[in-house]
């Protein structure tokens, strides 16, 4: 038996923020990231129309990107306090994750973060709140998603939450949020957003339900991202929508080892001055992982049609493969990410020296290729690497190096 599950209500398009007066309870707690919703407005709009609704407001702010298990845990506590019937969680991914992970331990306070992260284990939630996700950015669509990424900064590892407990309640897709993204931002969550829709397209759990949202939301990312990166504002405002459909796709699809390896590097060289932001990590590892995921036929044939899907040609499948790659590395170029880790510089542009020097990468390879293998989007990823292959993989991502294995 499978299962799909998506929020009850998604509210779209541009002003569905004042869907908030449609909530119904007392107390609503709002969940925001670094200040970019205070800057812009969008937090006093929200409080305001949770006020209209006849709702108690109480904020959570400076929730940090890659947010951190002692964020969630403080979180918790505030709303333990405060005890919301609604938790509103407004921003990027960071702040949603957040929030989401800070739901679980306020309506279940023994349980602990080793237990959050048994997958698909999580105890019954809505007992004391629903939860209202607004994004911000255009790419990680947890909005809609079962999943909350959160980081150990003592381990350097990401942990990915995952369980339909957490999949929101009400998602509120306003393109408008998304407008004030600076360029960079608009780049990596965007090629988020297609990794999300291919990895799920691919995915050893596709369905007919995934299927067709996986697949428009990628012929909407090729016709829109370009573009919203070069300003083009009603293709931003497609690019919302494109991620959350996306989103939906892979919430109940799942993902594969793009993600694994981007979660496991993400922190994993954090003492060398940077993060490996997540949207940019999936750009450089996508390519090299479609061309090893190819070697299985049944991956080989899906990349196949959706290099049809996309209108690029090709005879054979191994063809059309080689020609997705192309068309990635390209949208890579276009939107200033660099193609390998080696090139990666600690801003996130390309740089001939990047901030993971090489002996520190090849001395970490072993423990990250093994924490990537273990990571809980690597069992619904086509095929399956072995810890020389993922070592391997990691060194093809690292060097830019041909995948021939
Ligand atoms: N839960 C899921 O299903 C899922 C899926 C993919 C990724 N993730 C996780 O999400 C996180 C990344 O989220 P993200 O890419 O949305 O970025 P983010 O939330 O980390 O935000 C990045 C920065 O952009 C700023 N920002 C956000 N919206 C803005 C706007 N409209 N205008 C100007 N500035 C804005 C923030 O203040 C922050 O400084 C990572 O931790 C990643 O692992 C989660
Ligand atoms: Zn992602």
């Amino acid at each position: 038996m499978a299962r799909f599950t998506l929020p009850r209500d998604v509210y779209h398009g541009k002003g569905s923020l004042e869907a908030l007066k449609t909530l119904k309870g007392k107390k609503a707690i709002v969940c925001v990231g670094g200040g970019s919703m205070k800057r812009f407005g969008f937090l006093d709009k929200a409080v305001g129309y949770l006020k209209e609704a006849g709702m108690e407001v109480a904020l959570i702010e400076g929730i940090e990107p890659d947010p951190s298990v002692d964020t969630v845990m403080k979180g918790a506590k505030v709303m333990q306090e405060f005890q919301p019937d609604w938790i509103v969680a407004m921003g990027g991914g960071s702040p949603i994750d957040a929030a989401k992970a800070m739901w679980i331990k306020y309506e279940h306070p023994e349980v602990t973060f080793e237990q959050m992260c048994v997958v698909f284990g999580m105890p019954k939630l809505r007992n004391k709140a629903h939860f209202c996700a607004i994004p911000s950015t255009s790419g990680t669509a947890t909005e809609v998603t079962a999943f909350s990424v959160i980081t150990d900064n003592e381990k350097g590892i990401k942990y990915p939450l995952a369980d339909f407990e957490i999949t929101p309640d009400v998602a509120i897709v306003d393109p408008e949020l998304a407008e004030t993204m600076p360029k960079k931002l608009v780049a990596h969550t965007g090629m988020d957003a297609l990794t999300h829709a291919i990895e799920a397209y691919v995915s050893t759990a596709n369905c007919d339900f995934t299927d067709p949202l996986a697949i428009h939301a990628i012929r909407m990312v090729q016709a829109n991202l370009v573009g919203s990166y070069n300003g083009d504002m009603a293709k931003r405002d497609s690019m919302h929508n494109a991620q959350c459909l996306a989103g939906m796709a892979f919430s109940n699809a799942l993902l594969g080892i793009v993600h694994s390896m981007a979660h496991k590097t993400g922190a994993a060289f954090a003492d060398y001055g940077a993060h490996i932001i997540h949207g940019a990590a999936n750009a450089m590892y996508l390519p090299k992982v479609i061309a090893f995921n190819a070697k299985d036929p049944t991956a080989l044939k899906r990349y196949g049609e959706i290099a049809d899907f996309m209108g690029l040609g090709g005879e054979s499948d191994e063809e059309k493969v080689q020609l997705l790659i192309k068309y990635i590395r390209g949208m890579n170029d276009q939107l200033n990410i660099p193609q390998c880790i080696q090139h990666y510089g600690a801003d996130s542009y390309p740089t001939e020296q990047g901030f993971v020097p090489e002996d520190v990468f090849l001395a970490r390879l072993p423990e990250v290729a093994k924490n990537a293998i273990a990571d809980a989007c690597t069992g619904s990823n086509p095929r399956q690497p072995s810890q020389e292959e993922m070592e391997k993989l990691l060194k093809c991502c690292y060097y830019d190096l041909d995948v021939d294995f």
